[in-house]
């Protein structure tokens, strides 16, 4: 019985995947075509990761799925309608639509972005969490099974959406992100299936910074190699790839430096060494990192590289 009903959820989430793609390349959409293509993205490259777009009314999801035979319960479940003063209204409004798929491929949630930044609503919006949807048991971009991670012999973690998919359209296909969440101990095994090594590729401002810091006790736990990519202009790959394109982003990928050396320069920031407090309470911010590694050797070198600070 909780099989079917289940196998039930996932078609409804893959017939609303389907409308939200059709919708944005109708006329219905164009707000949303022309918003993504400003962004760089082409439709042949749009319909291969099944964007969509979220049309600006009430009643289009709730309308267009109970017509295909799925009950208001069942829309709910899937947190594509929300309940109202005067009934059901649609979660997702005049928004592009990102797909979120499971690592087996199925479609389990979605993304949804406004058009317009000055509008007063949150940026991003995310399915809520439902029956077949953890946010942190999974991670945007993780296509094809993995094999993109498993064939680069590396990962990439970024921030959003719009880094994976750029990071894709210019061949780095090994690009996932977190959903918005903080990485999760789930998240990182997932990836510690297909490799050991890790590139983080955060926004580098200060919610990005210290964001790298808290992944990194994580995934030191699951015994990655950690690199951080550094980059020079431009505030997220995104940014930096629509700027400057792939070569100089591949270069900048060659200099990411060791999480270790980018946590020295991150705590260092204004700390005299010379003063005895302050020193004590530099080398003490690497307290969570040093017992997140297990390795003896591992440890005996980043010990070594503290203590000739
Ligand atoms: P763009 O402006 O589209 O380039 O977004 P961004 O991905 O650069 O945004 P940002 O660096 O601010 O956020 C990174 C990720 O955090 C996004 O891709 C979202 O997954 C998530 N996020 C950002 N803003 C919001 C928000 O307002 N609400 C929620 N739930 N998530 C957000
Ligand atoms: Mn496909
Ligand atoms: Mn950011
Ligand atoms: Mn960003
Ligand atoms: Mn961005």
């Amino acid at each position: 019985k909780k099989n079917s009903n289940y196998d039930r959820y996932y078609s409804l989430m893959e017939e609303v995947q389907k409308y939200f793609g059709e919708i944005l390349f109708s006329k219905q959409g164009i707000l949303g075509l022309e918003y993504l293509k400003n962004r760089g993205l082409d439709e042949d490259f749009l319909k291969r990761y099944h964007l969509g777009y979220a049309i600006d009314g009430w009643n289009n999801i709730g309308d267009y799925l109970k017509e295909k035979g799925y009950t208001e319960q069942e829309i709910f479940d899937m947190g594509l309608i929300k309940k109202g003063e005067k009934g059901y209204y649609d979660t997702f409004r005049g928004r592009v639509i990102f797909p979120i798929f499971s690592p087996k491929g199925k479609t389990i949630g979605f993304g949804g972005r406004i058009l317009n930044s000055e509008k007063s609503t949150a940026k991003y919006l995310n399915s809520p969490e439902t029956k077949i949807f953890t946010k942190g048991d999974n991670l945007y971009g993780f296509i094809n099974k993995g094999s993109n991670i498993r064939k680069n012999g590396f990962v990439m973690l970024m921030e959003g959406y719009m880094d994976v998919l750029a990071a894709h359209k210019n061949g780095f296909a090994n690009a996932v992100a977190s959903l918005g969440t903080s990485l999760t101990e789930k998240q990182a095994s997932l990836m510690k299936k297909y490799t050991q090594n890790i590139v983080i590729c955060y926004d580098m401002d200060n919610a990005g910074r210290k964001a790298v810091e808290r992944a990194s006790i994580i995934l030191k736990r699951y015994k990655f190699n950690i690199r951080v990519l550094e980059l020079s202009e431009g505030k997220d790959p995104d940014e930096y790839l629509m700027k400057n394109g792939k070569e100089k982003f591949k270069k900048e990928l060659r200099n990411s430096i060791e999480i270790f050396d980018f946590l020295y320069n991150y705590y260092i920031e204004g700390i005299n060494l010379n003063d005895i407090i302050l020193k004590k309470n530099f080398i003490y911010r690497f307290k969570d990192f040093f017992n997140s590694i297990e390795d003896e050797i591992e440890h005996s070198i980043y010990i070594e590289k503290l203590s000739i600070a």
